[in-house]
């Protein structure tokens, strides 16, 4: 492990940790570890330094850790694990994932970043992913149908997350039609499946969460859209490695449903949690604008408008709520 990493996982107890101890635990001198402690600031972590007591994190921020993310994962789910890559920094999880997929890397293999370099989002965006304990999560599933039979997976893997978020204790969240986890119009989470195939099977998708845990404002001046995180809504930081173990679980779970009943079991659940549900609201297509009254979703997972009086349906498009 490099001085960075120790460091961050010697102060993710939130304690203080003198100076000279550091340097003994690391095996490095004082100014190695004042050095270290600088580029973890410069990065984004607010450590504060106090004299004849030592550094500390203002917020406790567990690392991540692959036996903690385990322990926190059923039986049945860690049965369809194969393998978990926790990685420092990476420039994607998601594109790590789909070159492992290109040679062969086995369905349910997952992996994870402390940082991403070049976090994607959905419609080419970009994810901005600093450093300091939000969740940058992806898994590999292989569906033996081809990518035609997955339309409403992206539905089905934002339940999993909802459910994951509830088993963590979030509350307050709800659902924006594909995928997006909003919290009171702000983006709490995203969703970006990347699928890759022949069209007769079998499917490859890598399906990519981002959470905001803790994310700093100056950090997060890039996003474009209106944002919340996780210590906002729940006044405190949860257990990462906790939060990840049950996504994976409920993940796991939702792939082998999915794969035999399709979106059916998740519907109720999605359409229960639809922020937008007979609100005013817009859709931006490529080069057009679509305004009318939201009107859930469909058994496919498409999203039903009510467009000047008649119901019509959309399967692509960004979805927002039409200022009255
Ligand atoms: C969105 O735009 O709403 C989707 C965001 C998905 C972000 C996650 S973070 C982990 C994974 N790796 C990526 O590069 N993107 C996804």
């Amino acid at each position: 492990m490099k001085i960075l990493e120790q460091l961050f996982s010697i102060l993710g107890d939130g304690r203080f940790h003198s100076g000279e101890r550091l340097s003994q635990q690391l095996q490095v001198s004082r100014s190695s570890v004042w050095n270290g402690i600088e580029k973890l600031k410069a990065m984004g972590l607010e450590i504060y330094a106090v004299k004849g007591q030592g550094y500390k994190l203002a917020e406790p921020v567990e690392p991540l850790s692959k036996e903690r993310i385990l322990q926190s994962m059923t039986p049945q789910a860690k049965l369809h694990l194969p393998h978990m890559d926790v990685h420092w920094s990476l420039d994607s999880t998601n594109r790590y994932l789909m070159e492992l997929a290109k040679y062969g890397a086995q369905s349910g293999h997952a992996c994870l970043a402390e940082i991403q370099t070049a976090g994607r989002g959905r419609r080419g965006r970009a994810w901005i992913s600093p450093f300091g304990g939000n969740i940058y999560l992806s898994q590999l599933w292989r569906f033996p149908a081809g990518p035609a039979m997955l339309g409403g997976l992206s539905l089905a893997t934002a339940v999993a997350v909802a459910r994951a978020l509830n088993q963590a204790g979030v509350q307050g969240f709800a659902l924006k039609w594909p995928n997006d986890i909003v919290s009171a119009g702000k983006k709490l989470a995203g969703i970006l499946l990347e699928i890759s195939g022949e069209a007769m099977g079998p499917a490859t998708v890598v399906c990519g969460i981002g959470i905001n845990v803790l994310l700093k404002t100056e950090l997060a001046r890039d996003i474009d859209q209106p944002w919340t995180d996780l210590y906002h809504l729940m006044g405190a930081v949860p257990s990462r490695n906790r939060l990840v173990g049950l996504l994976l679980s409920e993940l796991i779970n939702m792939y082998i449903e999915f794969e035999a009943k399709g979106l059916e079991p998740f519907l109720a659940e999605w359409q229960r949690l639809d922020a937008y549900y007979g609100k005013p609201v817009e859709l931006a297509g490529n080069d057009n604008l679509i305004r009318g009254i939201a009107r859930g979703v469909d058994s496919h997972g498409a999203l039903k408008m009510e467009v000047g009086g008649a119901l019509r349906t959309f399967y692509s498009g960004e979805l927002s709520l039409r200022p009255v």
